[in-house]
This record gives structure tokens, C-alpha cells and sequence, in this order.
């Protein structure tokens, strides 16, 4: 039997999968575990690296025999949660404390203080990024600053993002991350090849720790064999947002993607052209290949599968996530129910990590469909809101296309359709995070000669189109806005 298999790792925010995808790309196997949360104090988010590194091998152990052996596999692809940072020992190979979580707003007030020094035009310009909590750079800073043993270890300090931590467990020591990861620390220019020395001045954290930034496909190490069975190249690696884009096939410029996982990020693929946003959107790296970066613009939102998680564990109102479709669908409207969904601060385009959750409007008329209605529209016009940054960028999206857990809600992508007023567009399989990460490895191994051609392992997509009445998107529209300026501003 020949070793034509694609292995795929994607460590998202709240589960760990392994996934083992045919030359064809159909995904023969699929491995997951849940990840613990840790919530130690408002506002802070935490995992556990030894946790993500356990739970990890033992879902890629799971596959791979599914999969007929190691030697069935031909290449590794990694696609991960981006900005989380993990600090650990090189000496022990062991974290020195929890990973600081992309969602964790602790970081604030140094973000606010770099802000009002007036740092925040330069690092946007060199970085495409603005100052918030969000990204790895101030998350290190943190732990230097406040876990003893960052400082003590010296030279045996290693900071990375979660691809970087399973690249060195898988290889047993080698540390690197690739551009895209990267792009998200903070301390790399989106032209720059290698860490920026200002940018580490600024955040005060030490180069010695960072690993060498790489492609995002390639040949860039092999497991120890002692832990999978055999020495599997690693030739594919990317952020899960970017390794979305990919598996959406978004490779030409304009193309447009929204992943509705724990969070929703939409990229819209920008070419070679360095991506600067003057309506508080990311400029992102997609991806590079022998050095030559692909670019992105990005609009990420903080809460939307952990939205439905929190009204189910939390609230209590729906059994089942796939429940919120059906109640979103039984009612005809929100009945005056609003819900501003920052349960994570606010991400693209307010970027407000102080702003807090709200349900108003609440009357004893109120059903719980209202509530869940409510929370999904938010989901929706929050998209909008992004439509709107992007096309005042000269990004203008002429279809929309959805993926991630939560896309499989029909009532959602409907919804997408009739407040964007563009088609919406879902692929049958909508796991195209590890699909992108198998195209990614599968080019870097050799078995596509480009990611175009790797593309073949998509599947057809389903289409929306918008049908909604204009007088009802517009009063729709204008009931958020006006919601989320009380909100934020307060009272007009
Ligand atoms: O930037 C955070 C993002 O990478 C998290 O993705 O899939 O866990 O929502 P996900």
C-alpha cells in the first residue's frame, strides 16, 4: 500500500482533531477531543499546552490507525487557533504555564497605555494589526512580566503559537512558525521575513525565545518516529483562518471567506498587494511560499459558536446547538429582542475589549425563539458591519463563501444572504479549515504541483441567494445599529 494519505492536526479553540483525508480529499477519519477552558478571572481565557499536546497525540494515534499505519500517511498538515501563546522549558520540553488564550482581554490596559503613547499608526502600518489584547505580543510581554520562571530560564525560554508547540513535540525539538501564524503576533512586519527589532523593543519581548519563521508548505521536519510509528514529513502549516481561505479555494484576489467556528473571521484574499485597511480591519498574512507572501484582509469576531455554546451551558435554553436553527426559523422576527454578543469584548471593526454582552428589549411576551433569534441575528449583522469596512477598503464581496461548525445552520446562511445581499456559498463538506491544511501539506510533500491544483479536493457548494424584502433588511439593519450605538456610546 503506498503512502498517499494526508494527516491533518487542527487544534481550533474548544476541541482537538485529527483528521486523515484520502488522495481525493475525502476525509476517511476523524478523531476529536474537547479542550478545557479555563476561565480563572473575567476577562482571562486559558489552556492547558500539556493538555493540547496529550490530547492532540492521542486523537493523531487514533487516526492513523484508522488510516491502515503510519505508513499510510504521506505528509502532516497543522492548522490551529492563532495568537494563543505557549511558553515552555527547551530544556524539559514542558510548558511553564497556561497558554495565554486569543480571546484573553488581560492584556488591555498595556495595549490602551501603548495606544495613548501613540505607537498604535506604526505597528498597524508594520503589521497590519491594531493594538489589542488579541495578539500574541502582548500576551508574551505578560508572562514575562509576570511568571517568575519566563525570566529565569534565559536562553531555554521558548515562546510560540499553538502550531509552533506541536511542531517541536511532534519533531522533539524543532521551533519554528509559519508566516501566517506568525503574522499574528505582532512582531512581524507583514514585508518583514523575520522578526522585527522595533516591534520587539516595543512589546519587550526577547528574539531568542521566538522560533524561525518558514512557508506555509514545504518540507519542514519528521515526526519521531518513536511517537507516530514512523518518520511522517511535516509539509503543511497554517492558521486556521488562512488554512479556511485556502480550503475555500479563496487564491485569487477578492475572493471572500467567513469560518463560523468558535469565533467568525472573514478574509478576503488581497494578492501580493501589502494590505492596509483604514476601517479598523486586519491586514493579515494568507500565505507564503518560497518567500513570496499572498495577503489578506481580515475581519474577525470574537463570539459566534461559543455564542450558541454559552446559551446552551449557560443559559440553558437550547438542548443542542443544531436547536438554535429551528427556534431561529419559528419565529418571524426578534420581537424587539436584541443581543449585543461581546461575551469577549468586541472584536473587527469597534475593537472595543471593554464592551460587555447585553440582552434588551426583553418584555413577558419574550420566548426563548426571540432570545435565540436575536443571538443569531447578531451573528449576521455584525457580518454586515464587516461588508461595510471592507468595501469602504475597496473590498467589495460579490458572494460570500461559509464554513466551520456553525455554517451547517441554514437558517444562518439564509440570513447571511438576505442582510448581505450577495449569494452565500457552502461547500457540502464544511471542514475546510484541515482541508486547507491538507492542501497545504499536500502541495509541500509533492502530490499537487500547486495549491490551484490541490484545489480538486474541495466539494461542490450549496447556494443562498438573498430573497428578503429591502424595507424589512433596512429596518433589520437600522434596529442594530441603533442598538449597538446605545450600547457602546451610550444613549444618542
Ligand atoms: O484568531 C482566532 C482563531 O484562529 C480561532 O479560530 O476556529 O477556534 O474559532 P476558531
Amino acid at each position: 500500500m503506498s503512502a498517499d494519505h494526508i494527516l491533518v492536526l487542527d487544534e481550533g479553540t474548544t476541541s482537538t482533531r485529527a483528521i486523515v483525508y484520502t488522495p481525493d480529499g475525502r476525509a476517511m477519519h476523524v478523531a476529536q477531543q474537547e479542550l478545557t477552558q479555563y476561565y480563572p478571572q473575567p476577562g482571562r481565557v486559558e489552556h492547558d499546552a500539556a493538555e493540547i499536546w496529550t490530547r492532540t497525540l492521542a486523537c493523531v494515534r487514533e487516526a492513523v490507525a484508522a488510516a491502515g499505519g503510519a505508513d499510510r500517511i504521506a505528509a502532516l498538515g497543522i492548522t490551529n487557533q492563532r495568537e494563543t501563546v505557549v511558553a515552555w522549558d527547551r530544556g524539559t520540553g514542558e510548558p511553564i504555564t497556561r497558554a495565554i488564550v486569543w480571546q484573553d482581554r488581560r492584556t488591555a490596559p498595556f495595549c490602551t497605555r501603548l495606544r495613548e503613547e501613540g505607537h498604535e499608526e506604526r505597528v498597524q502600518a508594520r503589521t497590519g494589526l491594531i493594538l489589542d489584547p488579541y495578539f500574541s505580543a502582548s500576551k508574551m510581554r505578560w508572562i514575562l512580566d509576570h511568571v517568575p520562571q519566563a525570566r529565569e530560564l534565559g536562553d531555554r525560554l521558548a515562546f510560540g503559537t499553538v502550531e509552533s508547540w506541536l511542531v517541536w513535540k511532534l519533531t522533539g525539538g524543532l521551533h519554528i512558525s509559519d508566516a501566517s501564524n506568525a503574522s499574528r503576533t505582532q512582531l512581524l512586519a507583514l514585508d518583514g521575513a523575520d522578526w522585527d527589532e522595533d516591534l520587539l523593543d516595543l512589546f519587550g519581548v526577547t528574539r531568542r525565545a521566538l522560533p524561525q519563521v518558514v512557508d506555509n508548505y514545504g518540507h519542514f521536519g519528521t515526526c519521531n518516529p518513536a511517537i507516530l510509528g514512523a518518520p511522517i514529513p511535516i509539509c503543511g502549516l497554517a492558521g486556521d483562518q488562512q488554512a479556511a481561505s485556502i480550503g475555500q479555494n479563496c487564491l485569487t484576489p477578492g475572493d471572500t471567506k467567513a469560518t463560523f467556528g468558535t469565533g467568525a473571521f472573514i478574509l478576503t484574499n488581497m494578492g501580493e498587494s501589502l494590505p492596509a485597511s483604514a476601517h479598523r480591519l486586519l491586514g493579515t498574512v494568507l500565505y507564503q511560499a518560497s518567500g513570496k507572501r499572498i495577503y489578506a484582509l481580515e475581519g474577525s469576531i470574537f463570539v459566534a459558536g461559543s455564542l450558541i455554546k454559552w446559551l446552551r451551558d449557560e443559559l440553558g435554553i437550547i438542548q443542542y446547538a443544531g436547536e438554535s436553527e429551528a427556534l431561529a426559523a419559528s419565529v418571524p422576527d426578534s420581537a424587539g429582542v436584541q443581543f449585543l454578543p461581546a461575551l469577549a469584548g468586541l472584536g473587527a471593526p469597534h475593537w472595543r475589549p471593554d464592551a460587555k454582552g447585553a440582552i434588551t428589549g426583553l418584555t413577558l411576551g419574550t420566548k426563548r425563539a426571540h432570545i435565540v433569534r436575536a443571538a443569531m441575528e447578531s451573528l449576521t449583522h455584525q457580518a454586515h458591519d464587516l461588508q461595510a469596512a471592507f468595501a469602504a477598503d475597496g473590498a467589495d464581496w460579490s458572494k460570500l463563501r461559509i464554513d466551520g461548525g456553525m455554517s451547517v445552520n441554514n437558517w444562518m446562511a439564509q440570513d447571511l444572504a438576505d442582510i448581505l445581499a450577495i449569494p452565500v456559498e457552502r461547500p457540502a463538506d464544511t471542514e475546510t479549515t484541515a482541508l486547507g491544511a491538507a492542501m497545504l501539506a499536500s502541495v509541500g510533500a509533492g502530490l499537487h504541483r500547486s495549491l490551484a491544483e490541490a484545489a480538486s479536493m474541495g466539494s461542490a457548494a450549496a447556494r443562498f441567494d438573498p430573497a428578503m424584502a429591502e424595507e424589512t433588511r433596512a429596518a433589520r439593519i437600522a434596529f442594530w445599529r441603533q442598538g449597538l450605538g446605545h450600547q457602546l456610546d451610550g444613549p444618542a
